[in-house]
């Protein structure tokens, strides 16, 4: 074990202590108001919200989880469809699928962007296809305009799973308000981390915002009078105000970060390590760097190494969802997406978190290099 202090994935402190008497002042607030579940915080965040993404409608819910179960909900896909995704993701993007009943359909990803390849989309696009969900793995935009060309020539919805990529654009707008419905998470790691579990629907479609709204409440509109079968999605009024008082440093968070990876990116470049180090692409200026992702064919090496030496790593994905035990039925196998297998053999996340002093950013770019140096 090294002896230097260690450097970890998040210090969710580092980020949270600056505005501590911000957020007390928050807490006192809503404490003093009575008012726990959705409420004026929670329509204000909505609105701010919607703002950043610039869509006319935001939705606060209960989790990213939920945001794409929502959204999915919310046009009506069920039992029969198919929606189109990416192995190469967290579980929640295919699980909110396959918990409606639909089927996961899932292709491979691009290797330079980890994201949806809309060459697969377009080949596995069926009579039954209702939906196409990318994910923008990491904080990199997929290739919408693709993805856009063929869910309007088959006229299938797209719901984006933003839940990586608050603040990313493309040149064609927001993530989140390309589709028909965008999905983003708080979850404590996300670029605005919240504190606990909480997510957003955003959508520029009033019809299935109203549809949206009404789900989260069990679907009931007025109150105890159910057009809809929903569930309880809601947000919680803490949560809002809370996360209202860091919305306005997610530009400063959101260029921490590209600085880091641009830092990081200068480091490898000028070690010119060729095939033994892959550093992100970056496809898309508007690349929020929700993690830097690196590959290399040492991985597990190198993980080994680094951990070692007192820096934290992580693996985001170790295992493709078409290769989990829960998605057995769906009749896929080893060797169906061999971008997404090898992705997750190689890939390696380093700390990018904003906060992350230069010297430890140093420090674990030095021992990366210096290990693939010598292997
Ligand atoms: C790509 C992706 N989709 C969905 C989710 C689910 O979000 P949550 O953890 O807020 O339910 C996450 C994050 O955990 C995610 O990274």
């Amino acid at each position: 074990m090294s002896s230097q202090s260690p450097v970890v994935m998040l210090d969710v402190a580092a980020q949270n202590g600056p505005l501590s008497d911000k957020l007390r002042a928050v807490f006192a607030r809503v404490l003093e108001s009575g008012r726990f579940i959705l409420g004026p915080e929670v329509t204000a965040l909505e609105a701010e919200l919607a703002a950043v993404v610039g869509v006319p409608h935001a939705l606060g819910v209960s989790s990213g989880t939920d945001a794409l179960l929502v959204a999915l909900m919310a046009l009506g896909v069920g039992v029969g469809d198919e929606v189109i995704t990416t192995p190469f993701t967290f579980f929640a993007t295919a699980g909110s699928i396959a918990r409606l009943g639909a089927r996961p359909v899932f292709v491979d990803i691009d290797p330079v962007t980890f994201n949806l390849d809309p060459v697969a989309v377009q080949a596995a696009i069926t009579p039954r296809t209702r939906a196409i969900m990318p994910v923008h793995l990491f904080g990199q935009p997929c290739d919408m305009r693709a993805l856009g060309r063929i869910a309007q020539a088959h006229s299938v919805f797209v719901v984006e799973d933003a839940a990586q990529a608050l603040g990313a654009t493309t040149e064609d707008g927001a993530v989140g308000s390309l589709g028909e419905l965008g999905c983003f998470s708080f979850f404590p790691s996300k670029n605005l981390g919240g504190f606990g579990d909480a997510g957003l629907v955003t959508t520029k479609d009033a019809e299935l915002a109203e549809r949206a709204r009404v789900l989260r409440g069990h679907g009931a509109k007025p109150k105890y009078f159910h057009a809809l079968v929903g569930g309880n999605f809601r947000i919680d009024a803490l949560m809002a105000a809370l996360l209202r008082v860091k919305l306005p440093q997610l530009p400063a968070y959101t260029a921490a970060r590209r600085e880091n990876a641009a830092r990081y990116d200068a480091l490898f470049a000028a070690a010119d390590l060729g095939p033994r180090l892959t550093t992100p692409a970056r496809v898309e200026a508007g690349h929020v760097y929700n993690q830097y992702v690196i590959r290399t064919p040492k991985r597990d090496q190198l993980a080994a190494h680094l951990s070692q030496h007192g820096i934290e790593t992580a693996i985001y994905y170790p295992k493709s969802l078409h290769e989990q035990g829960c998605f057995a039925d769906l009749g896929y196998a080893t060797g169906d997406f061999p971008e997404s297998e090898r992705a997750s053999r190689e890939v390696l996340a380093l700390p990018i978190y904003g906060e992350l002093p230069p010297a430890s950013l140093e420090r674990v770019a030095d021992e990366v290099i210096g290990f693939l140096r010598q292997s």
